[in-house]
């Protein structure tokens, strides 16, 4: 009973979404509509720059983080605790108060997983700043990082590989349009104005 509660309030909170919530504040287009099509920090930084989009940034880690963190608090298996960092991502990609049209989940599931292993969390960071250092394209970066994500927990976290593995399948599937753009060389790089826009 207490983990499915815990799993809905992680999947509520995951469905508020920041970069939409944020761009209304701001008076920013609708990130959905706009750029790259995606309610994440990257569009939005496409869209109004370095604040609204470390707002965005720190927001959507916070809401991974605040429900697995409860639930650490509470002593819950590590089967069920990745289960709950699942339903923030699960949240934040299909929100139930903005018509299932949500994000990626690249900032969210980071923010899942810090309560999990601080040592797994930057490792991935490091991971995901340097191929954002060295191509500048904020999707490969995650990409990447998401696929090592699985072998990075098998060797810190072991107990937690299923869902961090289910959560990279997720997060690429969510990647696709990206991977096309990447591919066909139309993958717009940070810092450097859409051509989409
Ligand atoms: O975390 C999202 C990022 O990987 C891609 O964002 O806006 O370029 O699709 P975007």
């Amino acid at each position: 009973m207490l983990i499915g509660v815990m799993c809905l309030v992680a999947y509520l909170m995951g469905s508020i979404s920041s970069a939409i919530l944020v761009c209304r504040i701001f008076r920013l287009p609708d990130p959905r509509f706009a750029g790259s099509n995606n309610p994440g920090a990257t569009n939005v930084l496409r869209l109004g720059g370095k604040l609204p989009a470390l707002l965005v940034l720190v927001s959507d880690v916070l809401k991974g983080t605040i429900p697995v963190w409860g639930a650490y608090f509470l002593q819950i298996e590590p089967i069920w605790l990745g289960t709950i960092a699942v339903c923030a991502c699960l949240g934040h990609i299909y929100p139930v108060f903005f018509h299932f049209n949500g994000g990626k989940a690249v900032a969210t599931a980071f923010g899942a997983l810090l309560p999990i292993g601080l040592s797994l969390a930057g490792l991935l960071v490091a991971t995901w700043i340097l191929i954002l250092w060295i191509t500048r394209y904020s999707s490969l970066a995650a990409i990447i990082t998401v696929g090592l994500a699985p072998l990075y927990t098998f060797l810190i976290k072991p107990l937690y590989t299923l869902p961090v593995t289910f959560l990279t399948v997720l997060i690429i599937f969510r990647h696709r349009a990206n991977i096309k753009r990447l591919w066909q060389g139309k993958e717009p790089k940070v810092g450097k104005k859409s051509e989409r826009e």
